[in-house]
């Protein structure tokens, strides 16, 4: 289909029959790559070194109650001054490639001054990894956002998408000889409707209009720098990283469960997916946001700037959700039956009810029930042939047509880890929740998908957002007292993963 032609909202069916890879040794096209993941906010800590400022999140954490227990990533992992060492960790877990993301506010502390320490620091990192044979898989923006830009308007200001361009074109000055991935932004869901509607994040505003605007600029800035970076050097790898859902109609044949998982669909992954790689935005959610003002951020022109080709798409995915237009438990503790998913994925434990069910700018009606699968420590169910599913609809509405590559850019579980006396971490859980998944990537290459690599969330346990250091994601455990890094049973299944390009049985 042309850029442009919607695609009408088809639920895809839940996979029932055990898929082929669901046993035995499954082994990935030769070339695939497999890494890790981290962000600058969650693992560098060095929050005022090296010239850098604040970031909506460093302000964030300091408003009472916002992030569990008060904490905050001044220190976090330290992975500021122990990037060696975490290089060198990776090295050991034959690993291929090390996505991380740039600090924009270590870069430009007030929003446009180029601070050569901060570049420094990120030069020192790419010489390491490649000099320890890792692909570098830079990240421009994972969600901080200088304060001194955040006072100027933040997203919900179109300003802010030509500042972060300017961003993109100084890092490309300082590593684009080096660096061949660029992602422009990471999840720009969250950026937007948890930063500017929920609150649950930074800058922890609460407007569905605010949420809006800061969408549509988010989606423009990544198309601005987008073409800025394919002008200074054509033959960069250039995408995206997008958080998406698999929306199931609890009841799939009822008109009105569908359409809630049309909406739900439309909010989540098609206002992204749609001006990105089909040049308009999906007229159904048009319709559904006319009266919050949607239509007049976008500008003449705008469209055909966000559209700008790119190379690769990012796909994280940690879990889909079960819609209905009715409550699950009517009159029951959990009304709305709405606590679990989507937007209540990274609230902090005691934060008010309304805002765990506001991450949509239009929620009225979307009621999220449980499934009875089993959930991470994060509460969040754990459905990896949705995964399948969904790499499939990318690959047939989105990227296969126009020859995009995809990526597993995340994918991975929080787990209350148990330290063993000795130090060691045995996290089955993680390890059976990474398989599954890898597995459910294999099925989706059987199946046509162009699945070029995965990289596991997370390399370290790290500050998770609004959860603080509560929640731990990592293949590899950090002891917060001591900095000191620990691999966990998952890690070093891992490591023979990426060793022999293959899933063993
Ligand atoms: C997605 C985000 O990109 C990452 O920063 C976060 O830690 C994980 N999800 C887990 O919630």
């Amino acid at each position: 289909p042309a850029p442009g032609t919607p695609v009408p909202f088809a639920p895809t069916a839940p996979l029932t029959a055990p898929t082929p890879n669901s046993a035995g040794r499954v082994a990935f096209p030769d070339g695939f790559l497999w890494g890790t993941a981290t962000a600058a906010f969650q693992v560098e800590g060095a929050g005022a070194e090296g010239g850098r400022q604040d970031s909506i999140w460093d302000t964030f954490c300091r408003v009472p109650g916002a992030v569990h227990a008060g904490d905050d990533g001044m220190v976090a992992c330290d992975h500021y001054h122990r990037y060696r060492e975490d290089v060198a960790l990776m090295k050991r877990l034959d690993l291929g490639s090390y996505r991380f993301s740039t600090s924009w506010a270590r870069i430009m502390p007030d929003g446009k001054t180029v601070n050569r320490e901060g570049l420094d620091f990120y030069s020192r990192l790419v010489d390491e990894l490649l000099g320890a044979d890792l692909l570098p898989w830079l990240t421009l923006y994972h969600w901080d956002l200088p304060q001194a830009l955040e006072e100027l308007g933040g997203w919900p200001s179109r300003d802010t998408a030509y500042r972060f361009a300017e961003y993109a074109v100084a890092m490309h000055e300082a590593l684009g000889d080096r660096v061949g991935v660029w992602t422009t932004l990471n999840e720009p869901w969250c950026s937007a409707f948890l930063g500017y509607t929920s609150g649950a994040h930074a800058p922890g505003k609460k407007s569905p209009e605010l949420g809006l605007a800061a969408a549509h600029h988010l989606m423009l800035g990544h198309g601005l720098a987008t073409s800025a970076l394919r002008e200074l050097d054509p033959a960069a790898t250039l995408g995206i990283t997008l958080n998406f859902t698999v929306s199931d109609p609890v009841d799939p044949t009822d008109p009105a469960d569908v359409d809630v998982a049309r909406r739900d669909d439309g909010m989540f992954n098609r206002i992204f997916l749609d001006p990105i790689l089909r040049g308009a935005y999906p007229a159904d959610i048009l319709d559904d946001v006319a009266h919050l003002g949607f239509a007049e951020h976008v500008r003449e022109g705008d469209l055909q700037i966000i559209s700008t080709p790119i190379d690769v798409l990012g796909v994280n995915y940690y879990n889909g959700g079960a819609v209905s237009a009715r409550p699950q438990h009517p009159g029951g503790a959990d009304p709305d039956g709405t606590a679990g998913p989507d937007g209540a994925r990274e609230q902090a434990d005691d934060a008010p009810v309304w805002e765990v069910r506001s991450p949509n700018p239009v929620p009225d009606g979307i009621h999220h029930h449980s499934r009875g699968l089993p959930t991470t420590d994060m509460g969040w169910e754990v459905q990896p042939e949705g995964l399948t599913r969904l790499l499939l609809r990318l690959q047939e509405d989105y990227t296969g047509p126009r020859g995009i590559q995809l990526f597993v850019t995340e994918n991975g579980a929080a787990y209350p880890d148990v330290v063993q006396a000795d130090g060691s971490v045995d996290d089955q859980d993680r390890l059976a929740f990474v398989d599954a998944h890898l597995r459910a990537v294999k099925d989706a290459i059987d199946g046509g998908a162009d699945v070029r690599g995965y990289f596991a969330w997370s390399l370290l346990d790290n500050f998770e957002w609004a959860l603080g250091y509560s929640k731990r994601f990592g293949l590899v455990h950090t002891d917060y007292e001591t900095q000191e890094r620990t691999v966990k049973a998952s890690g070093r299944w891992y490591a023979t993963v990426a060793a022999a390009n293959a899933v063993p049985a």
